[in-house]
């Protein structure tokens, strides 16, 4: 690059691309534009340190950029060795960020790329964003001095939280941790509005399947699972849902889907779309009895959802028939489709509505705010610098409305406890 050496990308030479790329989600990201514009110049975030470890997407580099002009110094890394974008890294690496991801890392460079993001002479984080968990599990794990002096950890997933919770109860959990996953602008934007959207769009561009008729089944009706099977519903497919929670069962079934246990319908589905979060949802038994031409893929967390690693036995044939498309094959001649290798579809395959990441940034963005200058947090607020996207008129209170519902006229609007 013409500026720094400190960073490891697949192609430099791709950066204009990718300012491209980034250009083009800036323009549906124009919350987190505003918010950069409005801060620029007091630098609220100089002094942040952060360490990232999140898909680097042409969206997430919107969010990175905006860190960086509010006054935050970056590096980051990829959590998932299938989803960066090659020339987006190479863009943010362009302008000064060290960036250490590439698509398609193997195991050890992916641990390689964080150490390089925490190990480094003369920088030490203060600040962790993680989606999983892995970043902050090794700083934990490897460099415990760093760890005990990170003044705050922005968590996105389900996973990471969970991780988070665990190390809490041990009381080991010696860092304030904020969970974006639960806010609700990340949970019914990110989780159900993109996964509804995306999943689709993995599904076509992997195997060009038509939906119309097909029968699916989706593990878990959580927000996720919610998001999936509405968009194959809407395109005919004759969707089965499994569910370990009977919230959600009852649910799903009052959405008009047949809650059912995997084994019952695991001879006749067409494809299996894990939502869960959870492992070994679908095991090697269940993948020995689905019929030839089915897909199975996830949607939920990392590759655990899928046992993927029982399919790697000597009886069983690898056929890789496109990029992130494997066929198994069993000794008969049965093929199961898999895709991703059990990785997240549509983070791997396909891209992700920019607009929805916008709203994940900016509740992000909100988070740093808190940690630094403990500003007040409305996800309501980042939800009404998305409505004036769509011309979208709030109705005001009036005073005697407000008295009558016992609200302040500017919110919040709920309580605590209601779900959106
Ligand atoms: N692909 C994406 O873009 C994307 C976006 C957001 C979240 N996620 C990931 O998707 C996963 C699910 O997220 P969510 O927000 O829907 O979580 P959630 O907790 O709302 O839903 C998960 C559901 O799975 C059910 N479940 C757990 N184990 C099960 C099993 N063995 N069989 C059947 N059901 C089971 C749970 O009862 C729950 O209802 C998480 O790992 C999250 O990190 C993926």
């Amino acid at each position: 690059s013409k500026g720094s050496s400190d960073f490891c990308v697949k192609n430099i030479k791709q950066n204009e691309f990718g300012r491209r790329e980034i250009e083009i989600a800036e323009q549906d990201m124009s919350a987190l534009i505003s918010l950069r514009k409005r801060a620029q110049s007091e630098k609220p975030l100089a002094g942040a340190k952060i360490v990232g470890c999140t898909h680097i997407t042409a969206q997430t580099a919107v969010l990175i950029e905006t860190l960086v002009a509010l006054g935050a110094q970056c590096r980051w890394t990829a959590c998932n060795i299938y989803s960066t974008q090659n020339e987006v890294a190479a863009a943010l690496s362009e302008t000064g960020v060290a960036v250490f991801a590439w698509k398609g890392e193997s195991e050890d460079d992916f641990w390689w790329c964080i150490d390089r993001c925490v190990n480094t002479e003369g920088w030490q984080p203060n600040m962790i964003l993680d989606d999983g968990g892995d970043l902050t599990h090794w700083v934990y794990k490897k460099y415990p001095n760093v760890f005990k002096k990170i003044r705050g950890i922005v968590e996105e997933s389900v996973t990471g939280v969970h991780r988070l919770y665990q190390l809490s109860k041990a009381g080991k959990l010696c860092v304030p941790a904020m969970n974006v996953n639960d806010s609700v602008t990340k949970q019914k934007f990110d989780n159900l509005y993109c996964c509804r959207e995306s999943i689709l769009d993995g599904l076509k561009r992997t195997t060009d399947v038509m939906f119309g008729g097909k029968q699916v089944v989706i593990c878990g009706y959580g927000e996720v699972g919610k998001g999936c099977c509405a968009a194959l519903k809407a395109l005919g497919a004759i969707v089965y849902v499994t569910e370990i929670d009977p919230i959600c069962a009852l649910q799903a079934c009052m959405d008009g889907f047949r809650v059912v246990k995997l084994n019952e319908v695991i001879r006749q589905v067409d494809i299996i779309i894990t939502c869960t979060g959870n492992k070994n949802v679908v095991t090697r038994d269940q993948l020995d009895r689905m019929k030839n031409g089915s897909i199975v893929c996830n949607m939920g967390h990392s590759n655990t959802e899928i046992d993927v690693a029982s399919l790697r036995t000597p009886e069983l044939t690898w056929e890789r028939v496109r990029s992130q498309v494997d066929h198994v094959i069993w000794p008969d001649g049965k093929r199961v489709i898999l895709l991703a290798e059990g990785r997240l579809l549509n983070l791997s395959c396909s891209t992700v509505p920019t607009f929805v990441l916008s709203i994940t940034a900016t509740t992000q963005m909100k988070e740093y705010d808190l940690f630094f200058f403990n500003f007040f947090l409305f996800a309501a607020y980042v939800a009404s610098l998305h409505l004036t996207t769509f011309d979208a008129h709030l109705t005001e209170l009036t005073d005697d409305q407000a008295k009558y519902l016992g609200l302040n006229k500017n919110g919040p609007f709920k309580p605590n406890y209601y779900r959106y």
